[in-house]
């Protein structure tokens, strides 16, 4: 079917999945307000309204991949936060460290007795010998970049088009025409973001050589597979290609594995041998608790503490927050390290993953679409082009938000729900192998409903 008739079904199907979804929602609607409220536009944060719903779920409970709504509907969640609980909600280890952790106290800015355990687990299942905390994985991008800056005594960083790293200014940029420029819609922002920061199309071999010639960028900040734009697979030989050129300009090089621990135990880096100079994670590391964790080579560590000696090691560094570091992140971290992201959980994901994969991809050639799967271990995403993209600018041509919000809004009326923004589904160990196939099932229900063989709800 054409793009154009798609998107005119997608219309169609979006306005009455909405009237469903009003329908069965009184009192989420009502929760709606901002008068009542008292928050900015009735949410605690602003972009909860950026979802394709005529107004936010409001979450009553959740626990493993089950939501239950203020107006009492069930839905199975492979939204799962955005990958913060893509190991369910409230894994039972981490609840019983939190309920731990109240007792024996929850911040002091000292180390609690966890901290010599955590700090190994993070060694042996990360790689990198010196961990440090944050609390978001905004937060410890900032902190890996700046001690990038700090020990190459280099100002400019690398990233590539369609990245998103959190709330980091300096990542917040956009290639057009061929520059780097401050990227649409920040709030507040003074600064041209272009002026520190260089941005190249991903899998751009030519492109990275060139940008990295000068010998003048600290660090290239990369996701190992592009997941915030579309999801991108990396080229065959295109991280060698970036180690090789990052070692050969005194670039380091940072790669963020927030969404890509998906992969498997240890990450990309780990499953794919990988040899970063600095690693940053977050969002599920701490089953759901605010907390991140960022760690770095020996190298960079030595050179650190020579700095440090240098500047006497006092005073404000621009590094960490009160309560990084807190008795409760690290209790947290323990148990989700010990108990939670454990080779059986990501094998269960895995297994789930394949059916998912196997049977959207059944569904998507069934119902004459050219679309195709993108998938990193138990993520997957629906991706409007009969080929993988290989950069942001195929990725940005073959998306529709219209096709999206279509599958967002009527999958969730059948009880799935779907990533906002673009269509994620992410597998957690508290899937059932029957919960996966209620899934195939609905999307392949959606599909024929978008392509009208079946009348919509
Ligand atoms: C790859 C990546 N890194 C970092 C972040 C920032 O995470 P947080 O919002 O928890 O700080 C995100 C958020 O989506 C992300 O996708």
């Amino acid at each position: 079917m054409e793009r154009a008739n798609l998107e005119a079904r997608a219309r169609a199907l979006i306005e009455a999945e909405a009237e469903v979804f009003r329908a069965r929602r009184p009192r989420c609607a009502a929760a709606h307000d901002e008068e009542a409220s008292g928050f900015f536009d009735g949410v605690p944060q602003h972009w909860m309204l950026d979802w394709p719903t005529p107004f936010p779920l409001v979450v009553d409970q959740a626990s493993g991949v089950e939501l239950v709504d203020l107006d009492g509907n069930r839905i199975v969640d492979v939204c799962l936060g955005d990958t913060g609980a893509m190991f369910g909600h409230g894994p039972a280890p981490v609840l019983e460290a939190l309920k731990n952790a109240g007792m024996r106290g929850l911040t002091t800015m000292l180390p609690s007795s966890d901290a010599q355990v955590v700090g190994r687990l993070l060694v042996e299942c990360f790689g990198l010998p010196r961990w440090q905390l944050g609390a978001t994985a905004s937060d410890a991008n900032r902190f890996a970049i700046r001690v990038a800056r700090a020990v190459t005594g280099r100002a400019k960083l690398l990233v590539f088009d369609g990245c998103y790293h959190g709330a980091v200014d300096d990542t917040l940029v956009d290639l057009v025409d061929g520059k780097t420029i401050s990227r649409r819609n920040l709030l507040g922002q003074v600064r041209d973001l272009g002026e520190l920061t260089v941005s190249i199309p991903f899998n751009d071999e030519a492109a990275l050589a060139d940008a990295l010639a000068a010998n003048d960028i600290a660090c290239v900040l990369a996701e190992p597979v592009m997941t915030n734009c579309g999801m991108i697979p990396p080229a065959p030989g295109f991280h060698d290609t970036l180690r090789h050129l990052t070692r050969e300009a005194g670039t380091l090089l940072l790669i963020d594995e927030t969404h890509t621990i998906s992969t498997g135990l240890g990450g990309y880096t780990k499953v794919h041998s990988l040899e970063p100079d600095l690693i940053v994670m977050g969002k599920p590391i701490g089953g759901g608790v605010p907390v991140s964790v960022w760690g770095m080579t020996q190298a960079i560590s030595d050179k650190l503490h020579v700095i440090r000696r240098e500047q006497s090691g006092h005073g404000h560094s621009g590094i960490g927050t009160t309560l990084s570091g807190s008795a409760l992140q690290l209790a947290c971290l323990r148990a989700c390290l010990e108990h939670v992201m454990t080779e059986e959980a990501y094998a269960k994901m895995q297994a789930n993953a394949d059916r998912i994969e196997a049977g959207f991809k059944a569904a998507i050639a069934g119902a004459g679409l050219d679309w195709t799967v993108s998938r990193v271990g138990a993520r997957l995403e629906v991706v409007f082009s009969a080929l993988p993209v290989k950069n942001a600018a195929e990725a940005r041509a073959a998306a529709s938000d219209t096709i999206e919000a279509a599958l967002h809004l009527s999958m969730l009326n059948l009880g799935y729900l779907l990533t906002p923004f673009h269509n994620m589904v992410l597998v957690s160990p508290a899937l059932s192998e029957k919960q996966a196939g209620g899934l195939v099932n609905a999307f392949s229900t959606v599909l024929e409903r978008l392509i009208e063989r079946r009348a919509a709800a």
